[in-house]
């Protein structure tokens, strides 16, 4: 997909990989909706884009895990540009002592993004068609022992990812899904383990042992994702250790189904 001139809306997009992923798209001409719980921060971060891009960048305050707040910034998205192409599934947060929450903003708002950018894009229902990225990440696929709802969360969200892209009604839809997984990249959601206690101090071995990328290095893997046609379904990883790479599975036996049959989904 080109970039320049479609709308993007990125959840989480005011923190460190949101911002970035909202950057290297209107460096190359797209329109984006930041769309972040932390709205002091927000208008801070649209002012700071409008004085190179213009109109092109819009900050809307939404709590991706109330429903109503998050249908309403679809709503918002594309009336205020008249269409939508992209959506970043990416806001999260690391609160193993609220984990109720966790599951809220990590897995059930990301299933509803999904879900209402497949509504928005599908081409059979008067979409442009597009493509969905779900920040997962790399305990979406190894389990982090010292975070293990934050592992069942992004699991969830690789799964998701997986079926969604693998639907038979592609080529109908014409939407892409798929799951990004960065290993530890430096932004705030790290300072959850400058705490005290074991767990806090294990992390941090973890964390200088695994390696810290910046922000920008996973930006390009999304734009890879938007940009590259072929990937769907995929589940991206990202590491300081191998840079882009993907996780192999078994692909779904759904793309086999009869056309008869995919017709009356
Ligand atoms: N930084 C890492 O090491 C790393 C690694 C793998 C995956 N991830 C994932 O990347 C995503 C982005 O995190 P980050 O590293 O940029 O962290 P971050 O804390 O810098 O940014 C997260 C952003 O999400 C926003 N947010 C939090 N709760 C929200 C809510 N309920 N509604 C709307 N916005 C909300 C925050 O205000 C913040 O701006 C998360 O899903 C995280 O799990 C991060």
């Amino acid at each position: 997909m080109g970039v320049a001139g479609k709308v993007a809306l990125i959840t989480g997009g005011c923190g460190g990989l949101g911002k970035a992923f909202a950057e290297v798209l209107l460096k190359r001409g797209a329109m984006v909706c930041l769309v972040d719980l932390n709205s002091k921060q927000g208008e801070e971060v649209q002012q700071q884009f409008s004085k190179t891009y213009g109109k092109s960048v819009v900050f809307k305050q939404c709590d991706v895990s109330d429903k109503q707040s998050l249908e309403d910034t679809f709503k918002f998205t594309k009336n205020t540009f008249g269409r939508l192409d992209i959506v970043g599934n990416n806001a999260g947060i690391g609160d193993e002592e609220n984990w109720e929450k966790q599951i809220a903003v990590n897995l059930t708002a990301v299933v509803r993004g999904t879900y209402l950018g497949l509504d928005y894009m599908r081409k059979d229902k008067g979409g442009n068609g597009g493509v969905i990225i779900n920040t997962a990440s790399m305990a979406g696929m190894i389990p982090l022992f010292t975070g293990p709802v934050y592992t069942a969360t992004k699991h969830g969200v690789v799964g998701l990812s997986r079926a969604v892209g693998s639907d038979a009604r592609f080529p109908q839809q014409q939407v892409r899904c798929n799951a990004l997984c960065p290993s530890f990249t430096d932004t705030n959601i790290l300072k959850n383990f400058d705490g005290e206690g074991t767990l806090n101090a294990i992390s941090r071995v973890i964390v200088r042992g695994t390696g810290v990328m910046q922000p920008s290095i996973v930006a390009e893997a999304f734009l890879r994702l938007v940009e590259d046609e072929t990937l769907n379904g995929e589940v991206m990883r990202v590491t300081s250790q191998k840079g882009i790479d993907f996780k192999k599975y078994p692909r779904a036996e759904t793309l086999k189904l009869p056309p008869e049959m995919i017709s009356k989904l």
